[in-house]
């Protein structure tokens, strides 16, 4: 293939992945967004796979580490549960960095790829080599350790260093010195050196920026990473100086910066004060000592009492979480919803931004359940919705229906918002024990006067008050 077919086909590929982002920006227009994705992709990986740069000696490598590398992403794609969704994400966003530094380090120590720059463009490639390592390194060590955060492989409490932005300045500076340093090395043996040891730097920085980011945080990180993963990849194209990949890498760069930006938004944190870490605790147990400590009493209802609230009912709420994603439930929840709305009772969803563990999970879970997007609202367009609400039902969540997110400055959630079921004429929770939710702080909604609390696996109960409401 020329280089002008292979240019011609790496447009299509940009305009197709553009397509794709804003598909997916809607339920509604996702899988036609997937599609796109995926056209494009084929067309990207055909281009560059039969394209100029790669020669025939090349091609059965090429072949061999696709299917490796096909073979593992479809196992995983496969097995995968979708509540491991996050941690695989994350998984992925390391071997970005991982790759954007062994091409960095490649791409250095081949005397082919050195040979074709000389004076101000050598330096300038060598700052691209240095940055892409650099951007590599932390999003390879960053997400390695936001993967077992999220897998709970590592605890969900912030690691507080003594001095530690004093730390971070100090190795910022020496990799400043040591790019100085690679920048005017005479041999690419001298060059190595500081770039070995700002590659050190780098993968303990973003070990310790992690490290130090509370489990509340995460997902603001899991979205950072992915734009830093976008960087990283957009870096790798500058330094094989493939124009695909750094449209596409500074797409997903500034798509997941927005991203982040708007999920600080829904959790009412600064961008900065999440990256500088020290948020939240570990996840599963009340927070010792933060913030008052509802008590009370709890009035527990079973599945028949709930399913007369139900029928009763004129409007109903349902707010899922995370547990409803844990049990699986999503499917008995879309026939309550149709079983109510045969009847009449306007069933409507409420969605936090930021309910599950990933951006959109509760929508993916509803979508794939077949529940109609028109009834499923998001809580900037619902909240208001609760004082005239007859029911609201929560399944499996917890911290995004937290009132101490609005009346306990003392919360480690203060300022998150959150969605008001309590304003409802009456709310359920629906789930297993007293325990908290992934924030870690205990909830006094639970012990509202207009509360009920329906003990159990989520799944198990709907099935429960899907008989009842039958029977
Ligand atoms: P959580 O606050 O984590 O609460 C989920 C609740 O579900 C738990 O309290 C748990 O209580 C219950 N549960 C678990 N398994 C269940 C089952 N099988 N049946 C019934 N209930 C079950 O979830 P949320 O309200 O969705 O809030 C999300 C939290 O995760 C926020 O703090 C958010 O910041 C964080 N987070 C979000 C993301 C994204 S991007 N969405 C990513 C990472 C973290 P029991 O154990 O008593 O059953």
């Amino acid at each position: 293939m020329s280089q002008s077919l292979a240019s011609v086909a790496y447009i299509g590929a940009t305009i197709l992945f553009i397509l794709s982002l804003g598909g997916l920006s809607n339920p509604e227009s996702s899988r036609r967004g997937n599609l796109y994705g995926i056209i494009g992709m084929t067309i990207a990986v055909l281009a560059t796979v039969l394209g100029p740069r790669v020669t025939a000696a090349g091609i059965p490598w090429l072949v061999g580490a696709m299917v490796a590398g096909g073979g593992i992403g479809l196992y995983a794609a496969r097995t995968v549960q979708m509540t491991q969704m996050p941690e695989l994400v994350a998984l992925m966003h390391s071997l970005v960095g991982l790759a954007a530094m062994l091409v960095g380090f490649a791409t250095y120590i081949d005397p082919a790829a050195s040979a074709e720059y000389s004076g101000a463009a050598k330096a300038i490639h060598e700052m691209e080599i240095y940055v892409g390592i650099l951007i590599g390194a932390v999003t390879f060590s960053g997400s390695i350790i936001a993967f077992g955060k999220l897998s709970g492989k590592i605890g969900g409490k912030p690691l507080l260093l003594p001095g530690r932005h004093w730390m971070n300045l100090a190795g910022l500076l020496t990799v400043i010195y040591f790019g100085r340093e690679f920048l005017h090395a005479e041999t690419m043996n001298d060059g190595v050196k500081p770039l070995i040891v700002m590659t050190v730097i780098a993968l303990l920085f973003g070990i310790h920026m992690v490290m130090a980011i509370g489990g509340a945080d995460m997902p603001v990180v899991v979205s950072m990473l992915n734009s830093y993963s976008g960087w990283a990849a957009a870096a790798t194209g500058f330094m094989l100086s493939n124009d695909l990949l750094i449209v596409v890498g500074a797409l997903v760069g500034s798509s997941g910066a927005i991203l982040s930006y708007i999920m600080c938004n829904a959790m009412n944190r600064n961008f900065i004060s999440v990256i500088a870490g020290g948020f939240g605790t570990s996840g599963g147990t009340p927070a010792a000592a933060a913030g008052a400590q509802p008590a009370g009493e709890v009035i527990p209802v079973n599945a028949t009492e709930t399913a007369d609230l139900l029928r009763d009912a004129k409007s109903v709420i349902i707010v899922p979480g995370y547990g409803m994603a844990v049990a699986q439930a999503q499917h008995t929840v879309f026939e309550i919803t149709r079983y109510l709305r045969e009847k009449g009772v306007n069933v409507r969803f409420g969605i936090h931004p930021v309910a599950g563990r990933m951006p959109g999970h509760m929508n993916v879970l509803l979508a794939e359940a077949k529940v109609p997007y028109d009834i499923v609202m998001e809580m900037d367009e619902i909240n208001e919705d609760f004082p005239k609400t007859d029911v609201a039902m929560v399944i499996g969540a917890n911290d995004i229906v937290n009132p101490a997110a609005q009346d306990d400055p003392a919360s480690p959630i203060a300022g998150m918002p959150v969605l008001e079921v309590w304003k409802a004429k009456t709310s359920i929770v629906m789930k297993r024990s007293m325990a908290s939710g992934y924030a870690g702080v205990d909830n006094p909604l639970f012990y509202k006067e207009n509360n009920r609390m329906l003990f159990g696996d989520a799944k198990k109960m709907l099935d429960e008050v899907l008989a009842a409401l039958k029977a």
